[in-house]
């Protein structure tokens, strides 16, 4: 058994500079997530949460300090390279779903697959495997604008987990739905952990939802507290 971890971070520091002023965001940031991990990520606004999370995600380079997405330190691969592995391993879901308004919600979940280069037939096949797996089975027709908010949600989901990723960032999920819909999000989020094998890294403002996780982490003025 292989049980490093999936995803970890070293001493992580991000800087920003507005004119005069240097901004310090994340000031040496230490984290690991085991596979198959449910880990919460709480903390006030503007404590530095989702520039940790783009870190992690490959999609911003650190100041300083190391992201290992699967073994890889993400500062030192090429940016093909990194698009590759950020691809393969990880899955993203936002507060809002950022589905593409004027494709059905089948080719939205299915795009990645696509991308990637595998067949028209096969993509929509596996689209729609997760689309019914997700409560959405009649809806893949259907254009992002004509949905609930909870139902977008569960496209998002389904398009995050649709390259079998190993581990998903979620930046606030449920932070635009209301209590009942959250909860269902959240619930379907932590079966599919299950099921997927998939490490889920959540923030959240919600102590109810976070306090299911394995792991709550508490953000505060650019560091992990514990
Ligand atoms: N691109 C940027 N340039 C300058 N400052 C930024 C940038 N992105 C984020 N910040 C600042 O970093 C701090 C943390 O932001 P953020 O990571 O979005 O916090 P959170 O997600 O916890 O609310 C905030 O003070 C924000 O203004
Ligand atoms: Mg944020």
């Amino acid at each position: 058994m292989n049980d490093a971890p999936i995803l970890q971070c070293q001493q992580l520091t991000k800087h920003y500079n507005q004119g005069d002023l240097d901004v310090n965001v994340l000031k040496g940031v230490d984290l690991s997530i085991p596979v198959g991990a449910r880990i919460a990520i709480m903390g006030a606004s503007g404590s530095g949460k989702s520039t940790l999370m783009h870190l992690l995600g490959g999609l911003e380079q650190p100041t300083s300090g190391k992201v290992i997405l699967d073994g890889f330190d993400l500062t030192k691969l090429s940016s093909r390279k990194l698009a590759k592995l950020r691809n393969k391993s990880l899955g993203f879901i936002y507060q809002f779903h950022h589905l593409l308004g004027e494709f059905s919600l089948l080719e939205n979940v299915a795009m990645p697959l696509l991308i990637k280069g595998l067949s028209v037939k096969k993509s929509m096949l596996e689209a729609q495997n997760l689309l019914d797996r997700v409560g959405l089975k009649h809806r893949g027709e259907h254009k992002p604008g004509e949905l609930s908010g909870g139902e977008r949600q569960r496209a998002a989901i389904a398009r995050a987990l649709i390259n079998q990723p190993k581990c998903v960032l979620a930046d606030e999920p449920t932070g635009n739905l209301d209590s009942k819909t959250a909860e269902q999000i959240y619930q379907l989020m932590l079966e599919l952990n299950q099921e997927m094998q998939v490490s889920f890294l959540i923030v959240t403002h919600d102590v109810n939802l976070a306090k299911r996780m394995d792991n709550v982490l508490y953000m505060e003025d650019g560091l992990i507290k514990n």
